[in-house]
């Protein structure tokens, strides 16, 4: 493990779970690999922009084209791509907003789903370009809903990493914040159980 990039996706930035059981995971992650580098970017306190037309511009018009706004919106892409393929593992926080991601989390997706930087499309259908890379996320719920229908969570973010090549995902959630005081605990000594048994390569 060389370089941990943690994405820290809570509004919250006081008591929130997903950003205490994250820290404490990328504790655990780091004293089994202390050599390893450690990144942080808070999205919910310095969000990206949306996928907009400035981005897409930038990403799809000729260089002599662009507008300044666009490269610079490019650009900006490109630094996150570079920072998630220079991490060999990537730690989530994130916490469960009307039964999804936040949309902090969603536009860093956003801006690192890029075709020919992190997937390409062929006859045979898209392929992923950033595979070899571990990534954790801890989910933070008020319900539970593992399993649920309900969960577009672990569903969507498989699915999105899968995308550009990356299936080797951990979920660790913290479930029934919003259930009372013994499912809120049982639900934080879950994932407290699942951070220390977590078994790293
Ligand atoms: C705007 C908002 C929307 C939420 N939507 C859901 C939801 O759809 N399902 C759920 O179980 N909990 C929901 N919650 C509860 C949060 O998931 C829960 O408080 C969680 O602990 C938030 O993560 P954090 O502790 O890292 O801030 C919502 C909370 C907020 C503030």
């Amino acid at each position: 493990m060389k370089q941990i990039l943690v994405l820290q996706t809570s509004a919250r930035s006081q008591g929130s779970l997903s950003r205490e059981y994250t820290n404490e995971l990328v504790k655990v992650l780091g004293e089994r690999h202390p050599s390893a580098r450690v990144i942080t970017r808070d999205l919910a306190l310095h969000p990206l922009p949306h996928l907009d037309e400035t981005l897409l511009g930038g990403w799809t018009k000729p260089a002599d084209h662009q507008t300044a706004e666009e490269r610079e919106a490019a650009s900006r892409s490109d630094v996150l791509i570079d920072e998630l393929l220079a991490s060999d593992t990537i730690v989530i926080g994130s916490a469960m907003y009307n039964f999804g991601i936040t949309s902090t989390l969603k536009a860093w997706l956003d801006n690192v789903m890029r075709a020919g930087r992190t997937f390409r499309y062929t006859e045979k259908g898209p392929v992923g370009l950033a595979g070899g890379r571990k990534v954790y996320v801890v989910t933070a719920r008020g319900g539970r809903y593992q399993g649920s229908p309900m969960d577009h969570q672990q569903p969507y973010l498989t699915s999105a990493f899968g995308f550009i090549g990356i299936d080797d995902l951990d979920f660790i959630h913290i479930e029934g914040q919003a259930m009372g005081e013994a499912e809120a605990a049982r639900g934080r000594a879950e994932a407290a159980s699942a951070i220390e048994g977590i078994t790293i390569g």
